[in-house]
């Protein structure tokens, strides 16, 4: 099975580009193209979050305009910058801007794939109450071999910044983790890099950002802000797997 993972695109209308200085709707629409042409094809295409940058129903309409083309299913992860009322209204096409968390698993190529949703409203680190934790111990007892793509890492990344905002209050999660010895992979965003980090019998992945890369150390300015983004191009990462075995490598696009 073949999964593309399309990472933080922090989308915003084209009158409103640029993002941190990248045209983030120009590198999705990019992302697509190329993700229609690899072969093997993809199953299935999980975007981990960040979709838009700003909450807006304007924001979601480009992202739904520019994923027209894209030829494979498309399930979303929420993070920081999502804004689920109003993604429930416009991706989900539900009638009520319903605020509840958005977390689901599916079943593909005999893997379960369990997406969840990290975000804490208001908070740019994430965070996981009980109600899911206790439904995603039981979608990890079906015996298939599964993956979770998730926005926040569960786990720090080694860089002082980044780990401040990672999923906090982790340990229920890593314990239901550990116990799981048919989790092999965790797919996740926020970060912008690529890092890995081994959890005894599975792997946390980050991937780049599909719209605009992360500084390790943010540059200060005079100012005392900082600028956190860097010109590198988009990428995205690409993950094939079978059973307990996977492989996995970046692409990096030309903008
Ligand atoms: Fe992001
Ligand atoms: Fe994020």
């Amino acid at each position: 099975m073949r999964i593309v993972q399309l990472s933080d695109p922090h989308i915003v209308p084209a009158a409103q580009q640029p993002v941190h200085g990248q045209d983030t709707l120009e590198r999705l629409r990019a992302a697509v193209n190329a993700v229609n042409q690899l072969s093997p094809s993809p199953d299935l295409v999980v975007m981990t979050g960040d979709q838009i940058n700003d909450g807006t129903e304007a924001s979601y309409r480009a992202v739904k305009d520019v994923l027209t083309p894209l030829r494979f299913p498309c399930h979303m992860a929420m993070g920081n910058h999502d804004y689920r009322p109003v993604f429930r209204r416009v991706m989900l096409e539900e009638p009520e801007a319903a605020s509840a968390p958005y977390y689901y698993a599916l079943d593909r190529s005999g893997h379960r794939i369990i997406v969840l949703d990290t975000q804490d409203e208001g908070e740019v680190s994430g965070r996981l109450e009980d109600d899911q934790l206790d439904w995603l111990e039981r979608e990890l007892s079906s015996g298939l071999p599964s993956v979770i793509c998730m926005h926040h890492p569960p786990v720090p990344v080694g860089v002082a910044w980044m780990d401040e905002l990672i999923l906090l209050d982790n340990a229920r999660f890593l314990r239901i983790c550990a116990a799981a010895d048919t989790l092999h992979l965790i797919l996740c965003g926020h970060v912008h890099h690529d890092f890995r980090m081994d959890l005894g019998h599975a792997t946390v992945l980050t991937a780049p950002s599909v719209g605009l890369q992360f500084r390790k150390d943010p540059v200060i300015r005079p100012d005392g802000s900082r600028v956190i983004a860097t010109d590198e191009p988009a990428a995205f990462r690409i993950v094939d797997i079978d059973g307990p075995r996977w492989k996995t490598s970046i692409h990096h696009l030309s903008l």
